[in-house]
């Protein structure tokens, strides 16, 4: 999806003509800096991938792999993982975090997941932590999953958890904002204001964000970002999974394999697919 800046609304608009207002991407600039802060004490699901791949070592393509939050868990299991995300930023995290003994064993992609070309065939394909959210239009879902049916080795599992939007989320068609303080390990404090509202006939969240950053020297500084993400139903994946030539091996609604049908009360989907 181009030009995200059409999603801000009619005050983000006014406030992206301001000169003391900066326009940042998602995952790039100071938008990195409170990632592994609000992400990185999240375990549950890297705790499923290393059960489920097991001792290494094994070949691994991470798709969105971000500050490495799986990835160095993976490779201090002795695998190799090629960390692929389209984000220089979020590559010099990951890179500055990897331990000297792993840095031959993490091998960072710069390139879109639905436009890459590695020398490579992989164990297991990861699409984790809700970065399916990120294929907006549905060209973009067909050609990563391609993608990844192309890249994978015959026995290849492909890996895809996300969290399913509630029912709050898909009614929020109107917009709401949110407010939130945070705060990074440097002590430089972040006022959040959020505004996010459900498009049900495109299937998204837009999401318009202004981060005020309060300076230790008293000094305020303003962006915002625009943001988009697609929320899929089960059954759409079911299709794109299927269509783009995999079978579902495992359809759960938690790492713990509980079928995803067994529990309404649960918003996780965790799936493991196969080549067909
Ligand atoms: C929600 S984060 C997940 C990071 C990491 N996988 C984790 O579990 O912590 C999504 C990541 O996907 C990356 N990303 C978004 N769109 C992308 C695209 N089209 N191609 C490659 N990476 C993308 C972002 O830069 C970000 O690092």
């Amino acid at each position: 999806m181009r030009d995200l800046e059409q999603f801000f609304n009619s005050e983000f608009q006014k406030l992206s003509k301001l000169d003391c207002v900066q326009i940042v991407p998602d995952y790039q600039g100071r938008n990195v800096e409170f990632y592994d802060a609000i992400q990185g004490e999240y375990q549950e699901d890297v705790q499923f991938y290393l059960n489920k791949i097991g001792k290494g070592p094994l070949k691994i393509l991470e798709l969105g792999s971000g500050t490495g939050r799986t990835a160095i868990p993976l490779a201090k299991a002795g695998h190799t993982v090629y960390a692929l995300d389209n984000s220089d930023d979020m590559h010099n995290i990951l890179m500055a975090k990897v331990p000297t003994e792993l840095k031959n064993r993490i091998i960072p992609i710069k390139a879109s997941m639905t436009d890459f070309n590695i020398d490579v065939r992989f164990d297991y394909v990861i699409l984790g932590l809700n970065t399916i959210f990120a294929l907006a239009e549905e060209d973009d879902r067909i050609r990563c999953f391609k993608l990844v049916r192309k890249y994978l080795k015959g026995e290849g599992r492909f890996l895809v958890d996300l969290m399913l939007p509630s029912p709050e989320d898909l009614k929020n068609t109107k917009g709401k904002y949110e407010l939130s303080v945070m705060e990074t390990e440097e002590g430089k404090n972040c006022l959040s204001v959020v505004f996010n509202r459900y498009d049900a006939k495109r299937q998204i969240m837009i999401l318009n964000y202004l981060s005020i950053d309060m300076e230790k020297d008293d000094k305020v500084k303003f962006f915002i970002t625009p943001a988009v993400e697609y929320y899929p139903s089960p059954g759409e994946i079911k299709l794109l999974l299927r269509n783009c030539g995999f079978e579902i091996e495992l359809f759960s609604c938690d790492y713990e394999g509980t079928p995803f049908e067994d529990d309404d009360t649960k918003r996780d989907l965790v799936i493991c697919a196969r080549i067909a």
